[in-house]
């Protein structure tokens, strides 16, 4: 954000579980250069419950009053962590109002929605910066480092697998984003943090995709056929749920209780949806391979229903290899099918069954070497710590270019979006015939 002796005015806008990392930052360390200074919801009940949880009392603005938000508390910022398919009205109309955005990942849902936010940053001059978090995760940005430094040579290919744990996989599967309309499914929703990561890491934009997906374990098909289905519609006051290991129990955390148990009578959303139930639109399998402008390829896995959570990546360079491994947690306890408060803040698996993190470089006609990586304490390796600094600290110097823009969200975007076209038609897709439709 750029230098401002005044303190700014931020509006939040979607008070559910993410926006915490940005209510107590606002309201907490930060609150010196920006204020929280209005709240925007659908939902009264978790714009309370966040004013609680802050011990304030926020103006909270209906959605259908976001116009008269913008009007009213003389905005500077508006911070997006809606439900997804909602980013782009409030990124444009915040925009239009003179403001800057933050919003959270993905920037939006579809290419249409991207194309408008990009006109409006070009046709107001505003800034959007994308929620980028994994660019500050130490590791990444060591892997940055090597790469920019030559270590590998230049990059012919990557290799890159993430794995989404039963806990944390599931948990897309029980609420909004089962919905490909809500979310773009997890090859846009999930990962535009990977593909972004690519883009970054090598300084390059996805040209061709080609992509093969499908519902292979969750929804209520593939439940039947493996006889893990159990006859509910959502978690909460079935017997059926009780044994169910994918359930999760609202009522057994205070935390999910009070953000949505205690809300739902509002909205209707229910948080705690059948895995296994009728309704799922996305996919739990993903396989895409990609072509770069800078000719290098990359096979990409994402699978959601794995025993344990983390990533593989290898980068072929002209000078060597470099490899990163990272358990995020090594298995999954069934015991956990109620997530803990940090699952639910911070979108992560259980850090109690955390295992290592693995970088080696392997030059050629060299021993491999183990980079010594430096780890990162709170949500996401300790990138959610490092990305508020940047967005709401004193400005600083970004020598890794980790400060993301609408460019960089539209460019993470078109990586999945082009493989959800390419899981319909079955043939490659060029990323210019999307953003250039
Ligand atoms: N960067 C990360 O690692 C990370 C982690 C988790 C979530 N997220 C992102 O944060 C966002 C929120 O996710 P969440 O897990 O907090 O979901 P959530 O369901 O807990 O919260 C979503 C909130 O949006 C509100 N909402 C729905 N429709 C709205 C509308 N039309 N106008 C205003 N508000 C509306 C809901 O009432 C709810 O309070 C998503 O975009 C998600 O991708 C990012």
């Amino acid at each position: 954000m750029p230098a401002d002796t005044a303190r700014r005015r931020a509006a939040v806008v979607g008070l559910g579980a993410r926006a915490r990392l940005f209510t107590q930052a606002l309201a907490g360390p930060y609150s010196d250069r920006i204020e929280a200074a209005a709240f925007c919801d659908v939902n009264s009940h978790r714009m309370a419950v966040h004013n609680e949880w802050i011990d304030a009392s926020v103006p909270s603005y209906a959605a259908e009053d976001f116009g008269e938000l913008l009007r009213r508390e003389r905005i500077d910022l508006v911070v997006v962590t809606s439900v997804d398919r909602t980013h782009d009205d409030y990124i444009v109309r915040a925009l239009e109002a003179g403001c800057d955005v933050v919003t959270e990942k993905p920037m939006t849902t579809d290419a249409d929605k991207a194309r408008r936010i990009l006109d409006a940053v070009h046709r107001t001059g505003r800034e959007v910066r994308v929620a980028f978090n994994y660019r500050y995760n130490p590791v990444h940005s060591a892997v940055r480092e090597l790469l920019a430094s030559g270590a590998t040579g230049e990059v012919g290919s990557v290799h890159f697998e993430w794995l989404l744990d039963l806990r944390h996989g599931a948990d897309y599967f029980r609420r909004w984003h089962r919905d490909k309309a809500n979310s773009g499914g997890l090859m846009v929703h999930k990962a535009t943090h990977h593909f972004d990561l690519v883009n970054w890491w090598l300084g390059t934009e996805p040209e061709t995709v080609y992509a093969q997906g499908g519902l292979f374990f969750y929804g209520d098909e593939a439940g039947a056929r493996r006889g893990l289905a159990r006859d509910y519609t959502r978690a909460h006051g079935s017997p059926a749920a009780k044994d169910d290991p994918f359930a999760v129990h609202l009522k057994d955390s205070p935390l999910l209780s009070a953000l949505y148990l205690d809300a739902e009578a509002e909205d209707g959303y229910h948080r705690d949806q059948n895995v296994f139930g009728p309704g799922v639109t996305i996919e739990d399998d993903m396989a895409v391979l990609v072509r770069y402008a800078t000719g290098a390829t990359l096979t990409y896995h994402l699978t959601a229903y794995a025993p344990w959570e983390g990533y593989r990546i290898a980068f072929n360079g002209s000078e060597g290899r470099l490899e990163l491994l990272v358990e995020e947690s090594t298995w999954t306890r069934s015991e956990v099918a109620v997530p803990g408060d940090s699952a639910v803040l911070h979108g992560e698996s259980a850090g109690d069954t955390a295992g290592r993190t693995e970088l080696t470089l392997r030059r050629f006609w060299e021993p491999p070497r183990e980079i010594e990586v430096p780890t990162g304490e709170g949500g996401h390796g300790g990138g959610d710590v490092r990305m508020l600094a940047d967005l709401f600290g004193e400005p600083a110097p970004d020598p890794l270019g980790r400060a993301a823009n609408a460019t960089d969200g539209a460019r993470s975007l078109v990586t999945g979006l082009a493989a959800n076209r390419s899981f319909e038609s079955g043939g490659p897709v060029r990323t210019r015939d999307l953003l250039d439709s």
